[in-house]
């Protein structure tokens, strides 16, 4: 990882937080994105004491002025961007009866049009460099039904596919694509959901981690494309 350029959106969540710390630890040179920037800045001081160079980017993802500005100040203060991690999202799972025009829109603005533009935004400078590493958290609901998940579900397969689309186009300026797809992780991101679920037995945010680092560190050459890890005790085949 050492001196890699990578911009870790949802930094302060926990898939983010847990990638963050060992990027950090691993020399990189890191742009942290969230919207709260309270959050932002007691990561910052959490970060190891080796850590290179850091820098808070408060943005909304789902203003795309507010995306464009956030890329060009990266690159503006490291001179490219190697990786951009797409780590932001949230989930709501309810009944399709029980869904409000609100939160289709919630979850389209932020799981699929904020990516979106985190992802168009860097393609336009990493394609200028004809190099570059896009990976999606997209999650386990962007291949595989699951009831109460209509809107999330909605969100993240159309995520798979704008980002298998850009990969096509974009492969031939050296761009590459991973999406990952994790099963049930203990975050924060559970908090707000209502559903009965057993935060004990999904992966740890530190798995999660381990794969995104696994995915940036094979030999440029190598692309993989897809990963796709899920807990023991809520398996989709
Ligand atoms: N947890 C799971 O079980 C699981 C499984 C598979 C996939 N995923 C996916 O993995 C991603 C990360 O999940 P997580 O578990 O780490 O969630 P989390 O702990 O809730 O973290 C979410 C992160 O997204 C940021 N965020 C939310 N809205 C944003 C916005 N409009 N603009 C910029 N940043 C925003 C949050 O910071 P602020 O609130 O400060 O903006 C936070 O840093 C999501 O896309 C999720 O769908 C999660």
């Amino acid at each position: 990882m050492q001196d890699k350029v990578i911009v870790v959106v949802g930094a302060t969540g926990g898939i983010g937080s847990a990638l963050t710390t060992q990027l950090a630890a691993q020399g990189a040179r890191l742009a942290l994105v969230a919207r709260n920037p309270d959050r932002l800045a007691s990561l910052m001081t959490q970060l190891h004491p080796a850590t290179q160079q850091a820098i808070p980017i408060p943005t909304d993802i789902t203003d795309p002025k507010q995306v464009e500005a956030l890329m060009q100040k990266v690159a503006a203060q490291f001179g490219r961007i190697d990786v951009l991690v797409n780590a932001a999202g949230a989930g709501i799972l309810k009944p399709y009866n029980k869904l409000e025009p609100a939160d289709l829109d919630y979850m389209l603005d932020l799981n699929l049009k904020g990516s979106f533009y985190t992802c168009q935004a860097a393609a336009n400078i990493m394609k200028e460099a004809k190099s570059g590493h896009i990976c999606n958290v997209v999650g386990i609901l962007g291949k595989h039904p699951m009831a109460m998940a209509s809107a999330y579900c909605a969100s993240k397969f159309g995520l798979v596919g704008l980002s298998k689309c850009m990969a096509d186009e974009l492969k031939r300026f050296g761009l590459k694509f991973t999406l990952f797809y994790f099963g049930g992780v203990d975050s924060p991101f559970w908090d707000s959901i209502t559903l009965k679920v057993d935060r004990n037995k999904m992966l740890r945010p530190e798995t999660a981690a381990n794969a995104i680092v696994y995915a940036l560190s094979l030999e440029p050459q190598a692309i993989p494309m897809e990963i796709n890890i899920q807990p023991e005790s809520h398996l989709f085949f």
